[in-house]
């Protein structure tokens, strides 16, 4: 089989689960993972034979793939920020809104005197070892309930040469933050339980639900109890939260409750309002 011809298999097989462009995306990733080539030698070659035992593992991809499941499962990592982690079905995959989240709080952060950075249900350690790689003055912390996603947080960190501190906890039921820590980040499990039919087969499926779902009644269950954890302290803290795009009204809310009154909420690439700084206990 040549290149073209695989690609037009990729393309009829998996034209009713996925747009044209996912495909294409999903047809050269698998390739130049297991042809170990680069994209640009795969479009300057298009009538190249393929590998018959090379064959055989890119069908089976093609038809995990039609399981409809993760590309990131089926080749083990994925990229954020530039840099490979490794994932599995105990950690959430890493999105591009989270990437963005990264960048505002690098920005805010890079020229900044040493500080204590604290993210709060890391899952794959994707945030801290990003905000490390780019930001070595600061020391970085991680929790995070699952065992099984620290074992991954903590494989991330050493593949990627960074030093993160990882804490196994479950921060709902924590009494008390760390004295030190001036900047809290989270991506919180914020989805409703309500909204779970809604979820596209490749998350429901594959994803861990403990990284997802929180209950219909109290969808700001982990937000809340962040900012009254930081607010104990007294001490001035810059939160940095990854929001849902749905519950931008009830954030405010919530901050207004909470007595909150310094809040910036910022737009994703795609113009969805994804993300929030607040500050607690300003000085
Ligand atoms: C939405 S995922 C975010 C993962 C990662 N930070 C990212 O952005 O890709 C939420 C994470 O919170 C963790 N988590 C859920 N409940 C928790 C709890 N009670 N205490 C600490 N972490 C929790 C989940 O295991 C999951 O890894």
């Amino acid at each position: 089989m040549t290149f073209t011809e695989l690609k037009h298999s990729f393309q009829r097989r998996l034209s009713d689960l996925y747009p044209l462009e996912e495909i294409n995306t999903f047809y050269y990733w698998i390739l130049e993972d297991v042809l170990e080539l680069k994209r640009i030698d795969i479009k300057i070659n298009p009538d190249q034979q393929i590998d018959e035992m090379k064959l055989e593992t890119i069908q089976s991809c093609l038809n995990r793939l039609e399981q409809e499941e993760p590309i990131q499962h089926i080749l083990g990592y994925t990229e954020f920020h530039g840099l490979k982690f490794s994932v599995n079905k105990n950690v959430l995959i890493p999105r591009p809104e989270t990437e963005e989240l990264v960048e505002w709080i690098i920005s805010d952060l890079k020229e900044e005197s040493p500080k204590h950075i604290l993210d709060i249900g890391t899952g794959s350690g994707c945030i801290p070892v990003a905000l490390k790689k780019h930001m070595d003055q600061h020391r970085v912390s991680a929790l995070e309930v699952s065992k099984k996603a620290l074992d991954l947080a903590r494989h991330n960190a050493k593949t990627n040469n960074t030093n993160v501190r990882y804490i196994e906890q479950n921060i709902l039921e924590t009494d008390e933050l760390p004295q030190d820590i001036d900047v809290i980040v989270s991506n919180p499990p914020y989805v409703k339980l309500a909204e779970k039919e809604q979820i596209h087969k490749n998350v429901l499926d594959y994803e861990p639900h403990l990284a997802l779902f929180v209950d219909d009644d109290n969808p700001f269950l982990f937000y809340q109890k962040i900012i009254e954890l930081a607010k104990k302290r007294g001490r001035s803290t810059t939160i940095y939260f990854e929001i849902s795009q749905y519950l931008r009204e009830d954030f405010e809310n919530l901050m207004q409750y909470l007595d909150i009154k310094s809040v910036e909420i910022r737009k994703d690439f795609k113009g969805n309002d994804r993300m929030a700084k607040l500050l607690v206990n300003p000085d």
